[in-house]
């Protein structure tokens, strides 16, 4: 395909609004694993939802939208303005951009964001485009040329202004990936669980662990394979293992509200197959994360997980108070045995998952992972290190006003020595405990005790916020 490039060079990126957080992390793995120019990336002007980047021509527009999840189009932007005026003023120095595609048939569309503007509002909009020197024929299904007129009414729903904050005018160029986000939707998968994991954030770690074709991609608290879904996606090859025995043989509860029992070919290869990525499948066993059954000398390319909190189910390892370490079963007895579970704390699995990584990636191999944090008691410094990985993604996504969970993404920069072992002040992890806490700022008598306090017995706000 031909490269276009336009005179000011400059693109514009319309992000969705779900996960705002996590732009910048996404954007900088892509940057990385394309190997774009970093400062394009650290020169660029955000305004709510929109990303303008000057790229030489489209080529890195091109890639990044080939992968993100979090953008979902793009733009050559010809012209961009507060008022529409100045917009036009603008575009009327740009007419040489329009020459490429005088001929092409065409479509005109005013998008908004912030605001609704019905067809009859949007149609004297087009009309003042009517100067653009365009000869082809108007073609609203499948045009060769779409020129979108966007227009920003800023981020608050109970303050939307008259006239737009900013508006732009360009060529659309690509759309990102929420397709496959919508692909591999929960409703209609095959094998699913109480904790698989979201779509579109399954695709996003995958693209954080800049998973590239023929990686081998280990997720060791594998539930239902979501993350080996995204990563197979990506034409990795995948691998999991899980302690729980019913959840890799896909016999657990149905967690489908109208169905009784599991069928009988639910599992996570299914789950592949069903997305045509069978091939990319490479096995999924039992196993306990804190006893690694992998080769010594068997390095993966990523491991992306999301390990247990211990909220809504108890944290297990393979293991016995009772027996000594040493304990070994009788020969007669192996073949039966189902081994006992003790706790397995949260400092413990991600110290062990750490520790763990910093041997079985490859040099610059990522590992990503979601961790429970105490938001009260939360410092970045808290969080898990290992002189072999280098934390070089942190992205927060809210669950409760107390707590959070956060993505973590780190990578290996050294194969680790016999001293290098992970550090975790756990005083910031949200444990099962401290989750159920009741959150004195939203509990009901001490919300009313401090709005008494603030506003008086008698003010409106007071008696509104007691009721
Ligand atoms: C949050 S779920 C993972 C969900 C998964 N990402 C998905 O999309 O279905 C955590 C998983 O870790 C497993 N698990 C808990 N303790 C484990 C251990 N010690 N070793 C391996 N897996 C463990 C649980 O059985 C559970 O399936």
């Amino acid at each position: 395909m031909v490269s276009h490039s336009c005179a000011n060079n400059t693109f514009l990126f319309w992000f969705s609004n779900e996960h705002s957080n996590f732009r910048l992390a996404e954007m900088e793995a892509l940057f990385k694993y394309f190997q774009l120019d970093r400062a394009i990336l650290d020169r660029r002007k955000a305004k709510g939802p929109f990303v303008l980047m000057d790229f030489p021509d489209e080529s890195g527009p091109r890639k990044l939208m080939s992968k993100t999840v979090l953008a979902h189009s793009c733009y050559e932007l010809w012209a961009s303005g507060v008022a529409l005026e100045d917009l036009h003023e603008n575009m009327k120095l740009n007419l040489h951009l329009v020459a490429p595609f005088v001929d092409d048939s065409f479509q005109f569309r005013v998008d908004t964001y912030g605001k609704t503007l019905t067809h009859k509002e949007k149609l004297p909009l087009i009309d003042t485009f009517e100067y653009m020197p365009l000869d082809g024929k108007v073609d609203l299904k499948t045009p060769e040329l779409s020129l979108h007129l966007i227009q920003f009414f800023g981020m608050d729903p109970n303050r939307v202004p008259e006239y737009p904050y900013q508006q732009y005018f360009g060529r659309w160029l690509f759309d990102g990936q929420r397709r496959l986000v919508s692909k591999i939707n929960l409703k209609d998968r095959k094998f699913i669980g109480n904790t698989s994991m979201d779509p579109l954030l399954s695709l996003l770690m995958a693209n954080l662990a800049l998973v590239k074709p023929n990686d081998i991609v280990l997720d060791p608290f594998v539930g239902t394979g979501s993350l080996l879904v995204a990563s197979a996606l990506m034409n990795a090859y995948v691998v999991g293992s899980d302690i729980d025995y019913l959840m890799v043989h896909a016999k657990t509860s149905s967690s489908r509200a109208r169905q009784k029992k599991r069928a009988s070919d639910e599992s996570i290869r299914a789950n592949l197959k069903q997305y045509g990525v069978e091939n990319q499948y490479l096995d999924v066993v039992v196993a306990d994360a804190s006893r690694p059954l992998w080769k010594d000398d068997f390095k993966f390319d990523a491991i992306i997980t999301d390990p247990p909190y211990g909220i809504r189910e108890p944290t297990e390892k393979i293991g016995t108070s009772r027996q000594s370490p040493d304990y070994k079963i009788k020969e007669e007895h192996l073949a039966l045995h189902i081994p006992s579970k003790i706790s397995y704390t949260l400092q413990d699995i991600f110290s062990d998952l750490l520790n763990y990584s910093s041997k079985k990636l490859n040099i610059g191999g990522r590992l990503v992972l979601w961790i429970p944090i105490s938001r009260t008691e939360y410092d970045e410094d808290k969080l898990p290190r290992n002189p072999a990985l280098a934390l070089v993604s942190n992205c927060e996504q809210t669950l409760t006003s107390t707590a959070s969970r956060r993505l973590l993404v780190y990578e290996k920069i050294k194969e680790p020595t016999e001293s290098c072992t992970t550090v975790l002040d756990g005083s910031a992890l949200m444990y099962r405990f401290k989750f159920f806490e009741v959150d004195p700022t939203t509990h009901r008598r001490a919300r009313k005790a401090k709005s008494v306090q603030e506003f008086g017995k008698s003010s409106k706000r007071g008696q509104q916020q007691s009721s």
